[in-house]
């Protein structure tokens, strides 16, 4: 049996769509391996959001490469957006052996079947119908409470910055039955939370199914099944989506809701298609049905002609909002994209650093606010496992032992905001198995003591 090593970079997605992959490739005869060295062939799941995404991959080519020496037949091998993006120029290079763009994965046995015969290969044709929705994820090891479950694929919204209509293709919805039936199974193997995937999740539509019905469907499977999704896009989250939410308790009480900038004139160079009161009446209505939903973003400074006033109603939105987190980051021009082809990108590097230090520092100062307002409060937590060693470090030096320390084990799980929280776990108590009383994918109240940045620590309530 020839193994198979991939490597994963990018968004969630991109591990839904590995364990797509791997499950095509069980089907076809080859075995997983997580050991680099002992692969025949070694794969990257790429991503080209940003150039740095697609310096660092070409950097583990060159790694893969070096396995070569020892195993001359070794077949090296691009998955993913890059792979999408850079297509006949990746083996050009002579560096690649295969080339298989995010629609192409079908294929992918073929093409390692004439790739063993010395002949490079590529398929990086897209698909408007491609779902891959018959197809059961192998999934990878990540603690065995909590699975991607991807329900659409592509995007049509041609924001000016983004390069993901280029490499994923149209937008499509998969069959609602397929994925109930997989947040089923989720259920049967033990899963106690399903993340729906999406480039843009409320515009999902099946059939007559909509992304509230759908949202609406999973959440019935169990109440014990928690329900996430990502990513929203502003325009489009809908009055019904947020009502659907309120009324299950077991839809997580967070929103993802990537603002990009704060300011007009940018988000229409953006190609956005909301302006910042649209983006805060959202965040109002979103607040008005549910007060504890965590709202996080994510935001770009820097775009093209970004004026220091206009980055400056990006960290007033901030401040605004409040977010719990954000994801931010320096524009990066990408070849192809509206924003490319039209405008220069003309803020100069060291503008773009300083614009965001500073929204990174506004950033955790906000979080570090969230996370102290929900100091003495009380919330249901599910366990995912024992928190890594030092899970409490979050910027205050703190170094607390994650470990076994007398009967008692520090465990993680998430708030459904989506907030980190650590406890000591107790051996004392029902289920007690001499390491700490609870279990990944058991629900445990806990009450929150004291914070860090990133964490809520806690304890049993
Ligand atoms: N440059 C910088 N950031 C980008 N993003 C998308 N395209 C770019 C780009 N060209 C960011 C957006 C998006 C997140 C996934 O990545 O904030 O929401
Ligand atoms: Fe990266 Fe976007 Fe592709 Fe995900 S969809 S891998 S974030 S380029």
């Amino acid at each position: 049996m020839k193994k198979v090593y991939i490597e994963t970079y990018g968004c969630q997605m991109n591990v839904a769509d590995t364990e797509v992959v791997f499950s095509i490739l069980a089907d076809a005869g080859y075995a997983r391996t997580e050991e680099i060295a002992d692969a025949d062939v070694i794969m990257a799941n790429t991503c080209s959001i940003r150039d740095n995404a697609e310096q660092r991959i070409w950097g583990r080519i060159e790694h893969f490469r070096s396995f070569r020496k020892k195993r001359p037949g070794l077949v090296v091998g691009i998955l993913g957006c890059m792979a999408e993006r850079l297509k006949d120029a990746l083996l050009d290079s002579g560096k690649v052996d295969l080339v298989a763009g995010p629609d192409a994965y079908r294929s992918l046995p073929a093409l390692l079947s004439a790739v063993s015969e010395g002949h490079p290969q590529i398929n990086v044709e897209l698909s408007r119908e491609e779902t891959y929705g018959d197809i059961k994820p192998v999934r990878l090891d990540r603690g065995g409470v909590s699975a991607f479950i991807s329900i659409m694929r592509g995007c049509n919204n041609v924001c000016s910055y983004c390069v993901v209509p280029y490499t994923r293709g149209a937008e499509r919805s998969r069959d609602w039955k397929s994925i109930v039936r997989e947040a089923c199974d989720c259920f049967a193997a033990g899963y106690r939370e399903v993340t729906l995937l999406g480039q843009n999740v409320d515009s999902y539509l099946f059939e007559d199914v909509d992304f509230a019905d759908l949202l609406e469907k999973v959440a019935e499977v169990s109440p014990l099944l928690r329900v996430r999704f990502s990513t929203s896009h502003p325009k489009d989250i809908s009055d019904k989506l947020i009502d659907t939410m309120a009324r299950h308790s077991n839809i997580c009480r967070h929103i993802h809701l990537p603002v990009q900038s704060g300011n007009d004139r940018i988000l229409e160079k953006m190609r956005r298609r909301y302006n910042r009161e649209w983006y805060l009446e959202r965040v109002r209505r979103i607040r008005s049905v549910m007060p504890d939903c965590g709202i996080t973003t994510d935001a770009i400074v820097g775009f093209c002609s970004e004026t220091e006033d206009e980055f400056r109603d990006t960290l007033s939105i901030f401040e605004e909002v409040g977010y719990d987190a954000a994801f931010m980051f320096f524009y990066s021009e990408r070849p192809g994209t509206l924003a490319a082809r039209n405008y220069p990108d003309d803020v100069p590097q060291e503008v773009k650093t300083r614009r965001l230090e500073e929204l990174i520092s506004l950033q955790n100062r906000l979080s570090l606010e969230s996370n102290r307002r929900d100091i003495g409060r009380e919330y249901e937590v599910l366990v995912e496992g024992p928190s890594k060693k030092g899970g409490l470090r979050g910027g205050d030096g703190d170094q607390r032992e994650g470990d076994l320390r007398g009967g008692t084990v520090q465990l993680c799980g998430r708030t459904s905001s989506n907030k980190m929280c650590v406890w000591e776990d107790s051996a004392e108590g029902p289920g007690a198995q001499g390491s700490g009383a609870h279990r990944p994918g058991d629900y445990v109240r806990v009450r929150v003591t004291d914070c860090t940045q990133a964490t809520l620590i806690c304890e049993l309530a």
